[in-house]
């Protein structure tokens, strides 16, 4: 909206020899305008009249007599604001607030090729801006019901299309495997290699397809949490076990480290997940004679931590934000085209969140990385008291290095 859109353009235009008493008459006729413009014989605006002015200096009958037969002009303000018509609503109000407060009375002349158009007044300015405000809250609004339906239907594509992948996959995996047990016929050893490579990336593209349909439904609320026990050391034992093959492939250790007894109340299948994405990273990120370490600790707030450290490459500070996105992978991990595809932390992190806690990340390079799934202290549930295993009641951790992130809550990821 320009300021076009604010002027009166009834009012009548003044010449500056016009005699003070004539301009009150017409002022009395023309009720509508805050103030007249005093134009020169090509129709540019030379000054304003305000009513206000004009009203103060007739309302005592000596200064009524004094102007009443003199020339308008020495009641004129020679600096009002002037306004193309084009300009801005915004930029109008700009000028008014900053360098115009006497245009809050007087309003203000409009002009087209710098010629007198009408007066603007503020009160049409305020009514333009309203109108514009609108205008804009209706256009949000359309904005944000189409993108809830586009949302909708990237779901459903995202669920469908999972369907369809999911399905002949699983048939290929369950006849790779078929062929590799033997049962349909004797297999060569270089076929049997083969089986074993249709095999792993089956599954990868299966777990992929898992991951992304997931955080697809994790995005639009549709994920639930279960609300089980879950024992955090059963869920690291398990994990460690899993990733032993890949482990000694690798030539890391994998060690654990619960430091307490207490419960988890959440969803274990998550729960594992997130479990089983940090370890792997920290595995895949760590070189050969590197050390990856599985723990649970309580956080000085009570809640409860799920926690992996390795000493490998390390993220960068810069990286820190951006290896959390969907499909976020570290510049290392893209040179050295390290296997993956960026949705394993995304993921996590949702269902971290899901459990209404946070993924905290510490890491530098060279330094290795702790990964830490925080969940808060309702989800603790205390184990019960046992003299023999002190840490069960005592909050945090033996590993100094540790209970100074679990304090300190890390870098805040
Ligand atoms: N423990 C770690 N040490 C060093 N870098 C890591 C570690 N964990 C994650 N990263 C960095 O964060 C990036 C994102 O991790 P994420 O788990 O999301 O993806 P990915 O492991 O590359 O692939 P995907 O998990 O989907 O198979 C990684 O590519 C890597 O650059
Ligand atoms: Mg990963």
């Amino acid at each position: 909206m320009t300021a076009k859109s604010t002027i009166n353009r009834d009012l009548p235009t003044l010449t500056a020899d016009m005699r003070c008493g004539q301009v009150f008459e017409l002022m009395r006729m023309y009720e509508s305008g805050p103030a007249l413009a005093v134009v020169d014989d090509r129709d540019r605006p030379v000054g304003l009249i305000a009513r206000h002015t004009l009203l103060q200096a007739f309302a005592h009958p000596v200064t009524y007599a004094l102007y009443e037969n003199r020339p308008v002009r020495l009641l004129m303000n020679r600096a009002p604001l002037t306004v193309d018509a084009e300009e801005t609503i915004d930029r109008v109000s700009e000028w008014i607030a900053n360098e115009h407060p006497d245009a809050v009375d007087e309003g203000f002349i409009v002009t087209a090729d710098r010629r007198y158009l009408g007066i603007g007044t503020v009160l049409q300015v305020l009514d333009s801006s309203v109108a514009r405000a609108r205008q804009q809250i209706a256009e949000l609004e359309s904005a944000r019901v189409a993108a809830e339906h586009a949302n909708l239907a990237k779901s459903a594509f995202l669920a469908n299309m999972s369907h369809e992948l999911r399905t002949p996959l699983n048939a290929v995996l369950g006849f790779t495997d078929l062929l590799a047990s033997g049962m349909a016929g004797t297999v060569t050893e270089r076929q049997g290699e083969y089986l074993r490579d249709i095999q792993t990336s089956g599954r990868r593209l299966l777990d992929l397809i898992n991951d992304l349909l997931d955080l697809s439904r994790a995005e639009s609320g549709q994920l639930d949490v279960a609300d089980a026990r879950v024992d955090p050391a059963r869920l690291i034992a398990e994990v460690q076990r899993m990733l032993a093959p890949r482990a000694h492939a690798a030539g890391v250790e994998v060690l654990s480290q619960p430091d307490t007894r207490d419960q988890i109340r959440g969803d274990e299948r998550k729960l594992l997940q997130v479990l089983v994405n940090l370890a792997t990273n920290a595995v895949k990120f760590t070189p050969q004679g590197g050390v990856v370490t599985l723990g649970v600790s309580r956080t000085a707030d009570g809640g409860t931590a799920l926690w992996v450290r390795d000493t490998g490459v390390g993220i960068p500070e810069s990286e820190l934000d951006s290896v959390l996105a969907p499909f976020g992978r570290g510049h290392d991990a893209m040179v050295r085209q390290i296997e993956g595809s960026g949705i394993g932390l995304a993921l996590t992190r949702v269902l971290v969140e899901l459990h209404g806690g946070s993924l905290v990340l510490d890491s530098a390079p060279g330094q290795g990385t702790t990964a830490q799934a925080r969940l808060p202290s309702g989800r603790t549930l205390p184990a019960d008291l046992d003299p023999a295993t002190p840490e069960a009641r005592q909050p945090g951790t033996s590993d100094p290095d540790l209970r100074d992130a679990l304090s300190a809550g890390g870098c805040g990821r």
